[in-house]
Parts: structure tokens; C-alpha cells; sequence
């Protein structure tokens, strides 16, 4: 069979590609100028954007110019608006233009880095980038990958959390059941991470500041133990979802280290925080931590996903998770001198996601990203200041960082909710809530980094205006 002989499908030739990435790359552009005139959260109904959609695919490729066409007929309207500046909802996933090229190098080398063999620089630039951030954050130097420890980039901090326990489990001693810990306030990827592996979770009560209570945490493992079962694993929260709470990590380690538990510091959203040197009390207790996890795709301009997890002792990691096939077999592994990352996460295969840290990394400067946690504080401040000169609200939290928990004093559930869902409805501003204690409770995240002060302004203007017309509606109550 000749090649003309050969089935061909219509490949994008390299000049093809230029020119249509030419012309995308302006579109993410267009989207970016114009993203704070769209409805932040999307106001699709079930079933819209399928209904737009063929019900068959194409049997032969379509132009290019329909294709484009689509992104805005199709799949805006269905877009709830993450890089919005009125945004606020959640925590952010703030993405930025030297992460998006980032992703798009990334995708053109196409590049599978499940061993070192696979592509040397994708894991070698990885381990790097992740010693750079482990000095950027000043962490334990334990951490780092010149000494037993080190880095590797994982898809999210529900992974690092997974992975973390299921080392902790492999290195567990003894017999019995198998426990684990965290707060009432963890996150529920602790919970789930619990249930894939099989052990059974204890959730610790907190205290007024919504942190774990230490002596609470003790009570439960004495009386673990004294049952015959096996303590291995705690997940203290550094920042919690709720309210940014921060777990007392220093005392929670003692104790940790007393019955031989593996500490996990689940530091999704505030980790970052410790670029700056004056907000590194987020580290307070790390010397004592198995392993700790930070998700730059959250807080610090990396487009999701690029969530980072270092271990002190990297060979109980590797110990818990390494499979080697004979079909994965390589004169490098076995030499014993480089990393295989397929041994530090749950799939096989990996994406290079080193590249969009390291080109954000590059393009801000570590100052630059300082005056990124800096920005997104100080607006969360002047929002928190506008709303609490306002007698009708209250900060149901203290806010530490960019998060700031508020509600209206009067009307309970009811007014508060109504409060949230005329905000959402507006499309000026997307927030979303939480329950402290047994009260529903509005939160405000900053961090996208088009926020600027006349955002937050404007949507703390909203909010006043619209708890006015909360305040004339009768309550159902
Ligand atoms: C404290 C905390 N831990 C873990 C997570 C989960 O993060 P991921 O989406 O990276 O799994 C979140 C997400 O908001 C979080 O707030």
C-alpha cells in the first residue's frame, strides 16, 4: 500500500494550526475584555446547552468558522463566569495569561510524563518547581527533594489528601481497624479519601474559632485506642472552606507524634498565602506535618489543575503506590537516580502541568505573586469594612485572608438566603454560602486578579441595595 493508498484523515496541517490558534488565542483575549459584562453565573436551565447541541456528531469535519461560531451560541450562555472580577463565590480558580500559555505549550508537546523516561523534563522541571515553591513558601526544608522529602504536582487537593492516607495506611503497624481524623470543618474530600481507602473518620469537634479542638482530638484517639483500634492519620485544615479557619497544627502535631498518626496540613486555599513573609503563620506547626498540600490553581494565577503535595518522607509515598509492570520497565527506574511521578499519584499517566506553574511563576516574579495575596486582601478588607458600617450586617468570622463571612442580623435563614439569591440573579456578583453553626451565612472570596476596587464597591453596594428590598418583603416565617 502506498501512502496516497492510505485512509487520510483531515489532519490540521502546522500552518492551519497557526493561523486558527491565531485566531483562538484572540477569542480567550475578546472573552477576557469582555468577561465583566456577562452574567457571572450562568442562568442556563437543565437541558439548554444539549438542546443546542446535534443529536448525532458530524459524519464528515466541519469548517472551522461554525466551530468557533458555537463557543458563543453554545457554550457561553453555559458558562458560569470563574474569571469574572465579580466572581466571588467558592474559593477562586483563578487562571492568567502566562498560565494559559502555559497549558497551551503543554498541550502542544502532548507530552505523558508517567515515568522520568517518558520526557526527563517534565519531571525534572516539576520536582524544581516544586522546591522553588517550597522555598517561596518558606516550608520545612524536610520538604524539599534533597532530603528524604519532596514535591509533585497532583490534580487537586482531594488527591494529595487520598494519597496521603493511602501511605499512611501502608504504613500503618499492627492490627485492628484503621482511624482517621479531621475537624467537623475538613473538607469532604477527607471524607471521601476515607471511604475509598476503607478507614473510619472521626470528626473532631472545633471550638468558637471553628478550629479542631486539640484535647478533643486526644480524647478521641485514647478512646480508639483503648477499644483496640488503630489511630494513623490526621488531616488538619489550614484555612478552612467555611470560614478560613486555621486548625492549631503546632498542637495537633504533638499529639500526632505522641501516638504515631501521619499529619496531613490540607492547606488548599490558604498555603499560598505564604509567599508573603508577614501571612506565614499559615505555616505555624508544619515542622511537625507527614505531608501538607496548596493549590495554586485556587489563589495563585495557575489555571486549574495544579495542586501541590510534598511529603517529608517520600519512600512511605512511593512504598504505598508504586506498581511496576514489566511493560514499564526502563534502564532509568531501575538505576534508582531519577523520579517517577506515576509513583507519587493515583493514575498512571500525568499532564506536564510544571510548565504553566514555571511561565507564572517567571512572569510574576515571586513579588509579583506577593502583590497578588496582598491585592486580593486588602479589597477583601474594604469589603468587609463597607458591610460591617452597616448596622443591618454583621461578620459572622474573622477573616485572616480574602475570604469575609457576613450576614444580615435580622430575618435569619430566610432573609439571608433571599439576600444571596437576588445577588446571584442580578449577574453583577456571584458569592455562595455556608452554615456556621446552625446559621446560613454569606461568603465573599477575593482573588481573581481583574478584581479591582470599584468591584467589590460596587457589589457591596449591591448587597446594601438589595437587603433593602430583602427588609420590605414580608418573611415566610
Ligand atoms: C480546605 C479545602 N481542601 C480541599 C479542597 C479541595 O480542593 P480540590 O478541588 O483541589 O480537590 C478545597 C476546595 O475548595 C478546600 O477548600
Amino acid at each position: 500500500m502506498t501512502d496516497s493508498e492510505l485512509p487520510a484523515p483531515p489532519h490540521m496541517t502546522p500552518d492551519e494550526f497557526r493561523r486558527l490558534g491565531r485566531e483562538l488565542v484572540d477569542w480567550v483575549a475578546d472573552y477576557m475584555e469582555r468577561v465583566e459584562e456577562l452574567p457571572v453565573r450562568s442562568r442556563s436551565q437543565p437541558g439548554d446547552t444539549r438542546a443546542m447541541l446535534p443529536a448525532a456528531p458530524p459524519e464528515h469535519g466541519e469548517p472551522w468558522d461554525d466551530i468557533l461560531a458555537d463557543l458563543d451560541r453554545v457554550v457561553l450562555p453555559g458558562i458560569t463566569h470563574w474569571q469574572s472580577p465579580n466572581f466571588y463565590a467558592y474559593f477562586p480558580a483563578s487562571s492568567s495569561g502566562a498560565s494559559v500559555l502555559g497549558e497551551l505549550v503543554a498541550a502542544g508537546l502532548g507530552v505523558q510524563g508517567m515515568l522520568w523516561s517518558t520526557s526527563p523534563a517534565c519531571t525534572e522541571l516539576e520536582t524544581h518547581m516544586l522546591d522553588w515553591m517550597a522555598g517561596m513558601l518558606d516550608l520545612p526544608a524536610a520538604f524539599r527533594s534533597d532530603g528524604a522529602g519532596g514535591g509533585v504536582i497532583q490534580d487537586s487537593a482531594s488527591s494529595a489528601v487520598l494519597c496521603a492516607l493511602v501511605a499512611a495506611r501502608e504504613a500503618a503497624t499492627g492490627s485492628g481497624p484503621l482511624v482517621a481524623y479531621t475537624s467537623d470543618q475538613g473538607h469532604s474530600s477527607i471524607e471521601k479519601a476515607a471511604r475509598i481507602t476503607g478507614v473510619e473518620l472521626r470528626l473532631i469537634s472545633v471550638g468558637e474559632d471553628s478550629a479542631m479542638r486539640p484535647e478533643a482530638l486526644e480524647e478521641a484517639i485514647l478512646e480508639d485506642l483503648a477499644a483496640g483500634r488503630r489511630p494513623v492519620f490526621c488531616a488538619a485544615t489550614v484555612g478552612t472552606t467555611s470560614t478560613t479557619a486555621i486548625d492549631p497544627v503546632a498542637a495537633i502535631g504533638e499529639i500526632c507524634r505522641r501516638h504515631g498518626l501521619w499529619l496531613h496540613v490540607d492547606a488548599a486555599f490558604a498555603g499560598v498565602a505564604a509567599v508573603c513573609p508577614e501571612l506565614r503563620f499559615v505555616n505555624d506547626g508544619l515542622e511537625l506535618a507527614s505531608s501538607v498540600s496548596t493549590n495554586p490553581h485556587k489563589w495563585l494565577l495557575v489555571n486549574f489543575d495544579c495542586g501541590l503535595f510534598w511529603v517529608r518522607d517520600r519512600a512511605a509515598l512511593i512504598q504505598a503506590l508504586s506498581v511496576l509492570p514489566e511493560y514499564l520497565r526502563n534502564a532509568a527506574t531501575e538505576s534508582g537516580a531519577v523520579i517517577d511521578y506515576r509513583d507519587w499519584q493515583v493514575p498512571l499517566g500525568r499532564r506536564f502541568r510544571a510548565l504553566k506553574l514555571w511561565f507564572v511563576i517567571r512572569h510574576y516574579g515571586v513579588e509579583g505573586l506577593r502583590a497578588h495575596i496582598r491585592r486580593s486582601i486588602a479589597l477583601a478588607q474594604r469589603f468587609a469594612a463597607r458591610v460591617s458600617a452597616d448596622p443591618r450586617f454583621e461578620l459572622a468570622a474573622p477573616a485572616p485572608l480574602s475570604l469575609v463571612c457576613f450576614r444580615l442580623r435580622e430575618g435569619g435563614d430566610e432573609a439571608n438566603q433571599r439576600l444571596l439569591d437576588a445577588v446571584n440573579e442580578s449577574g453583577r456578583a456571584f458569592l455562595t454560602h455556608a452554615r456556621l453553626g446552625d446559621r446560613l451565612t454569606l461568603r465573599l472570596a477575593v482573588g481573581h486578579p481583574s478584581t479591582e476596587a470599584r468591584h467589590v464597591d460596587e457589589t457591596a453596594d449591591l448587597l446594601l441595595a438589595l437587603a433593602t428590598d430583602v427588609a420590605k418583603e414580608p418573611l415566610q416565617r
